[in-house]
């Protein structure tokens, strides 16, 4: 009787939740603001202990001006960075990857670019843009085709062509690599060890989104990227995750303009921008003010180019809850459209997992709830473990998703189309 009453309870709550998320959305309102971690007033001052977890919007753009050192090419050095397709061939085969020239079809393998063969030989490299990976999902969810999603191959301007692209820094490759984390049969094995994975404390991974710019677009705005089919892009959201923190580092960037940038959750930067607190606009998509760049911001973005000086910190995240257990939240309005008020980047990405299988356990691949929101505050242990917690179920793979969603089986287990599709975009 007990028992059941419980469970009853239990089977409530996590009724109650979507539908009271439902509601507050229905009425146009928005949850409930959590306190959020700002930078301590000796951040200005020296150099304090623990700066990812004391001053985490100074360090969310000293690790900008890190991963955006311009190359001798004119990209940012993220740009040249292993991307996923390179790190998960589509037809994986790891006894093929073990001579001084595996190929690429078959094995991950870093450009000449990142190999870093001197600043003179970096040109600049062609990206494989894809389509956004969870607005893909969404719209394949509400019926859309995925032809419709397809990247089109004529050169034209349309701002709605959003597309994304994941880079990770040679360390978090080369672990990818080594624990044979790039193919299905390599997380199953992972699974079965059942050990913790543990990316190195110098692992940084960047997810980037990107537009053609148009008549009227200022391109010194942007950091900007020339297609081979002459589109021009611009790139206007930047997620950047480093493990400089056990449960990582999240920080999130967004191009000034971009309509709603603050909708929802506010724009929160203690660092770089007066003001820096902005409080969403209850009417959506709009423009927000840029506000004024502090002079540490201005003097910390010199050396990286003036295109820099128009992005904005839309905010910091270093751990699930405040210490009231209010969830925090983080989200930009282009790589989480459409799920930003619930968003946070911590709780979806410990969610990033694999079942025995070596695949995603979770029914919505990307780890997002049934009516397609993010996840948010405190992890779950029925999340990765079946009833008593006995029994594994989901291995974290240490908070990145990309190895449980871009990872293939190899095209003689997958289907054909799915060995096709992938990474054939540009
Ligand atoms: C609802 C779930 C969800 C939320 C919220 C979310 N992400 Fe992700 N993220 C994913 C998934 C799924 C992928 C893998 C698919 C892809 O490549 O886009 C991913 C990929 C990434 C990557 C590429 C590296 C990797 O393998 O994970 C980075 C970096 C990243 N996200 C950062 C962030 C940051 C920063 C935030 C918060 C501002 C955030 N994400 C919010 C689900 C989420």
């Amino acid at each position: 009787m007990k028992n059941s009453t419980v469970r009853w309870r239990g089977i409530l709550s996590t009724l109650a939740i979507p539908a009271a998320l439902a509601l507050l959305l229905g009425a146009g309102l928005v949850l409930p603001p959590a306190a959020r971690a700002v930078d301590q007033p000796e951040c200005a001052k020296g150099k304090p202990p623990n700066p990812a977890s004391n001053c985490p919007d100074q360090f969310a753009w000293q690790t900008l001006v890190k991963v955006a050192q311009p190359t001798a090419s004119k990209e940012a050095l993220f740009e040249t960075w292993p991307t996923d397709c390179e790190t998960f061939p589509t037809d994986p085969d790891p006894t093929k990857c073990t001579g001084p020239h595996p190929d690429p079809k078959h094995c991950p393998v870093m450009s000449e670019a990142t190999k870093g063969v001197g600043p003179e030989a970096v040109t600049p490299r062609i990206k494989q843009l894809q389509p956004r990976a969870l607005q893909s999902l969404a719209a394949i969810r509400r019926g859309a085709s995925a032809q419709l999603l397809a990247i089109p191959q004529v050169a034209k301007c349309d701002p709605n062509q959003v597309v994304e692209i994941v880079h990770r820094n040679p360390s978090a490759f080369n672990f990818i690599k080594e624990q044979g984390l790039w193919y299905t049969d390599g997380l199953a094995t992972a699974f079965n060890k059942s050990e913790d994975v543990q990316f190195p404390i110098d692992a940084i991974a960047v997810k980037s989104n990107w537009r053609p710019l148009c008549k009227g677009d200022d391109s010194s705005h942007y950091q900007l990227y020339h297609a081979p089919d002459g589109t021009l892009y611009g790139l206007i959201a930047l997620h950047v995750s480093t493990k400089d923190l056990p449960n990582w580092f999240w920080a999130t960037f967004e191009q000034e303009d971009n309509l709603g940038r603050c909708d929802f959750l506010g724009c929160h930067d203690s660092f770089g921008v007066t003001p820096g607190q902005v409080p969403p606009r209850p009417i959506l998509n709009q423009t927000y003010p840029p506000g004024t760049l502090n002079p540490a911001l201005v003097a910390m973005l010199k050396p990286i180019g003036a295109q820099w000086t128009h992005y904005r910190l839309k905010g910091s995240q270093v751990d699930f809850v405040n210490s009231s257990g209010q969830p925090t939240f983080l989200g930009n309005s282009v790589t989480e459209q459409g799920f930003v008020p619930g968003a946070s980047c911590i709780t979806c990405h410990d969610r990033g997992t694999v079942a025995q299988s070596g695949s995603n356990p979770y029914p919505t691949v990307a780890g997002l709830d049934p009516e397609f929101q993010s996840y948010h505050g405190s992890p779950r242990p029925d999340w990765y473990f079946f009833g008593e917690q006995a029994r594994r179920y989901a291995l974290p793979l240490d908070f990145l998703w990309g190895m449980a969603f871009r990872s293939y089986p190899g095209c003689a287990q997958a289907t054909p189309k799915t060995c096709a599709q992938a990474c054939n975009l540009q």
